[in-house]
């Protein structure tokens, strides 16, 4: 299993975690010293800037050294930038060993949100045992972080946990979380990634899929396996031996057994477009049957060609010739299955008994993270609709305008006045969608102030038009409807 961490005791991991925090070593000083929260993986060559941000040795720009660009830092300047106990710590733990004339570090360690966390180091990527390599936190991380529904749970789920940082943020709100990995090095990598950042109610098992937690149900599954639609079978923590996109379609159809009444499996993941078939109808097919309420919103979609691209320029570049066969090896994989495009997204599973829905949707530009409250409200948003079927139980509700609901009005000069040409609603937190309206109906939402009933604020509408009072009411209800659907109006 190579090199194993050792955590340090509860004490000395509160004491590191204070030094690097003090040092500046967070998110928050990252983007303000470095413009950037990404560890300098070789395909975005950002590493001889990263060397010359860092050249003063200051305690920062040695950990950065050390912990993001996973360099050595000769022993005279690890003596001049930081404290003897650090670096014994940083020793007794093995995130460092000394070669005699430096201190190397064998770990990354990333900052992210309160937790410092700890995954291999990518110059490993290069070594020829790199198949179980644990990966640092990256955008797909991120985003599923931001998508996680973060209420109390009773206990949760991080499957194919890497190095642990779903769990760790599960923790927060969880009684229990278990996480588990196929790589016993991962759960290495996340047991001592617990320990280090003072997480106690967490577990760890070793094993392949849903095998280690059968016959358990959870309250919150979170999930960000290996979905890459590659012929490969490379690297543990990218590939997995199912065609195409079949290992996601696996865990979609199996999370279900493992979800209390009411508990949400929430994945990111990649499928494909086969030729012939509209990609909503080839994933729609995956939740048939599964006993959820299914919210998929997409993110992005590319072309095999470019995604192949993308993806290879992942992995360290080895020689021009590696890099065509490779291509090759891929678009040969997609041309016979006939895949005409990748997209990729999130997914949010609600389990529940009685009829289910299918929503699908595209995942707005630009998100307001954490936006997991978002997701909850919408689920709630179907739930209050599925409540109140006919229109005498919805005229009776007092509903209001969510706080953040904003109204944008846009205006173009004509003939020496400003006319407007269109107005906006959207929400200024979470999931910003915006749409347009009328002014008619954006003063109609107005009225919402959670004191009048929709039948109130219907009728005294009706009675400042001249249309006829049930047609009135039959167009107000389904804006209402809608409006509910999408965060704007909340009980
Ligand atoms: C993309 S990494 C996710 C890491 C982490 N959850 C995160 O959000 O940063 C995917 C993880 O899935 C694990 N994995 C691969 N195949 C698996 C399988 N069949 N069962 C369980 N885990 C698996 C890999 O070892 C890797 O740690």
């Amino acid at each position: 299993m190579g090199h194993v961490l050792k955590p340090p005791p509860p004490d000395q991991s509160r004491r590191l975690q204070q030094f690097f925090a003090e040092a500046g070593y967070t998110e928050e000083g990252f983007v303000a010293a470095l413009r950037t929260v990404e560890p300098p993986l070789p395909h975005l060559r950002s590493l001889p800037r990263l060397l010359d941000l860092t050249r003063e040795p200051t305690v920062f720009n040695t950990l950065a050294r050390w912990f993001l660009a996973g360099l050595p830092v000769d022993a005279g300047r690890a003596r001049e930038s930081t404290p003897d106990w650090f670096r014994r710590t940083c020793l007794e733990s093995g995130l460092l060993f000394s070669d005699g004339e430096a201190l190397v570090p064998t770990s990354l360690l990333v900052p992210s949100g309160k937790f410092l966390v700890a995954a291999d180091l990518y110059q490993r990527l290069l070594s020829a045992t790199d198949f179980d390599h644990v990966l640092t936190i990256n955008p797909a991380a991120r985003l599923l972080l931001d998508f996680t529904i973060r209420r109390p749970s009773w206990s949760t789920l991080d499957l194919c946990a890497g190095c642990g940082i779903q769990a760790l943020a599960a923790a927060a709100h969880s009684q229990v979380v278990v996480a588990t990995d196929l790589n016993p090095r991962a759960t290495a990598f996340a047991a001592f990634n617990a320990r280090l950042n003072g997480c106690e109610n967490l577990d760890f098992l070793t094993g392949d899929g849903f095998a280690p937690v059968e016959g358990r149900a959870f309250d919150l599954i979170v999930c960000n396996p290996p979905f890459i639609l590659a012929p490969t079978k490379r690297y543990l923590y990218r590939d997995n031996d199912m065609d195409l996109d079949g290992f996601c379609r696996a865990l979609v159809r199996q999370a279900p057994r493992h979800l209390n009444e009411g508990g949400y499996f929430q994945m990111i993941f990649e499928w494909a477009q086969v030729q012939g078939q509209a990609w909503q109808e080839r994933v729609a097919e995956w939740f048939e049957g599964t006993g959820c309420d299914v919210w998929l919103l997409k993110n992005y979609t590319q072309e095999p060609g470019w995604y192949a691209q993308i993806r290879l320029r992942e992995t360290p570049f080895r020689s021009q010739e590696a890099d065509a066969a490779g291509y090759d090896e891929w678009m040969t994989y997609y041309r016979g299955r006939r895949v005409e495009a990748m997209h990729g997204g999130l997914v949010a599973m609600r389990r529940r008994s009685g009829p289910n829905w299918l929503r699908i949707e595209e995942l707005p530009e630009s998100l307001h993270p954490p936006f997991g409250q978002s997701i909850l409200r919408g689920f709630e948003a179907r739930d209050f609709l599925e409540a109140h079927p006919s229109d005498e139980g919805l005229l009776a509700c007092r509903l209001k305008v969510a706080g953040e609901v904003r109204l944008d009005q846009e205006y173009r000069w004509s003939e020496g006045h400003w006319r407007t040409v269109a107005i906006r609603l959207r929400l200024a937190e979470g999931l910003p969608r915006a749409m347009g309206l009328d002014g008619d109906v954006a003063q109609f939402l107005a009225r919402f102030d959670g004191t009048r009933t929709v039948r109130e604020v219907i009728r005294t509408l009706a009675s400042e038009v001249a249309v006829d009072p049930a047609r009135v009411q039959a167009e107000s209800l389904a804006v209402v409807r809608h409006m509910v659907e999408r965060g704007i109006l909340l009980l």
